[in-house]
């Protein structure tokens, strides 16, 4: 029985040394110390062992089960040690590698230069205004003199919703809906969306954008209509922008004009860019024709007001020579990442 017991000591010895997992380690405890294991198994032979080799074998015994239990016991701490050694070490973070950089958004072209185009006129003491999209034919059509036969509503090929509700073909509604509610003296500016029904191709889109101006106090003219408009292109397009100005026929404004600038591709000569013009238009204006004002309840006895009206996605493909106005609208990031 001692041969044997020594035997178990030797094997459970052997048997620890070579564990290397928890599991296993389990299975060696139930092996040698279980119920049903090999010490259990030998303690219950001590009944056949005389009253003179009991004691010394009991403490063997016990000796053999302590020694076994208290390897179990360190083992198991050593290999729970070497676990967490090893996770810490494959999860270890090295603060030193570089981090991925996010990737930033930034405004649309077009919304940069519409926002270069608020400053320009926030700076000459304008305000900026905003009116509904979806719009009353009177406000876009009727108080800006344009009645249901005037041939002007021909060129703008409105979305109708129903025969008094339409999608706003311009920005000139909102100087109707500023003057009807603002006693002068008024001085703002009214960008925004507007809607025409063209086939898309590479210099039309039914959705575009205008920034409407609009200006009425006593006293005001033509002068000041010119004065004001210079001193914008040469803000937005540099000190030694040349403009012109053409007279025109607008149904709102009397006198009315159209605002060239000259060609910065060719100076003037004429070129591709400016379809061998030498100038390109920029806007639209004129001074506030008295039937306008008489419509809103102003007195064009007393006030008077110039008005313009300036196509964004035109300003922006000439400042970045974009020759497509699709391209604003498809959001290609290769595109929109150039800005
Ligand atoms: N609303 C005009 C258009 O869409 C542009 C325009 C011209 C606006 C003259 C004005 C103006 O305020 O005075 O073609």
């Amino acid at each position: 029985m001692k041969t044997a017991l020594e035997q178990i000591k030797l094997q459970a010895i052997s048997a620890l040394e070579s564990c290397h997992d928890i599991k296993e380690l389990d299975d060696i405890r139930v092996k040698f110390l279980g119920k049903k294991g090999e010490l259990t198994g030998i303690l219950k032979m001590m009944g056949k062992l005389t009253a003179e080799e009991r004691p010394a074998m009991g403490q063997l015994a016990n000796e053999v089960r302590e020694l076994i239990e208290s390897s179990v016991a360190s083992k198991l701490q050593s290999l729970k040690a070497e676990a967490m050694e090893a996770k810490l070490s494959s999860e270890r973070i090295d603060v030193t590698m570089p981090g991925t950089k996010p990737t930033l958004g930034k405004p649309h072209p077009l919304t940069m230069v519409m926002d270069e185009i608020k400053e320009i006129f926030l700076g000459m003491g304008f305000s900026v205004e905003s009116g509904p999209e979806v719009e009353l034919d009177y406000y876009n059509f009727e108080a800006l003199n344009i009645p249901k036969d005037h041939p002007a509503r021909d060129t703008q090929d409105t979305f109708y919703i129903n025969e008094n509700i339409v999608l706003r073909t311009q920005t000139s509604p909102v100087q109707i809906r500023v003057m009807e509610k603002t006693e002068p003296p008024i001085r703002i500016i009214a960008p925004g969306r507007v809607y025409r029904s063209d086939a898309v191709d590479a210099t039309h889109s039914p959705l575009f954008h205008q920034i409407e101006g609009l200006v009425v106090d006593k006293g005001v003219t033509m002068a000041d209509l010119k004065g004001t408009l210079e001193i914008f292109v040469k803000q937005l397009y540099g000190e030694d922008a040349v403009v012109r100005f053409r007279p025109h026929h607008f149904p709102f404004t009397e006198p009315s004009a159209e605002v060239d600038v000259m060609c910065f591709s060719c100076g003037g000569k004429g070129c591709r860019l400016c379809k061998g013009e030498g100038w390109i238009e920029i806007l639209g204006c004129g001074m506030v024709h008295p039937k306008v004002l008489q419509n809103c309840g102003i007195d064009p006895e007393v006030y008077s007001g110039f008005a313009f009206g300036l196509g964004l996605e035109r300003v922006v493909m000439r400042r970045f020579n974009i020759d497509d106005l699709r391209l604003f609208f498809e959001n290609d990031l290769r595109f929109l990442d150039q800005f």
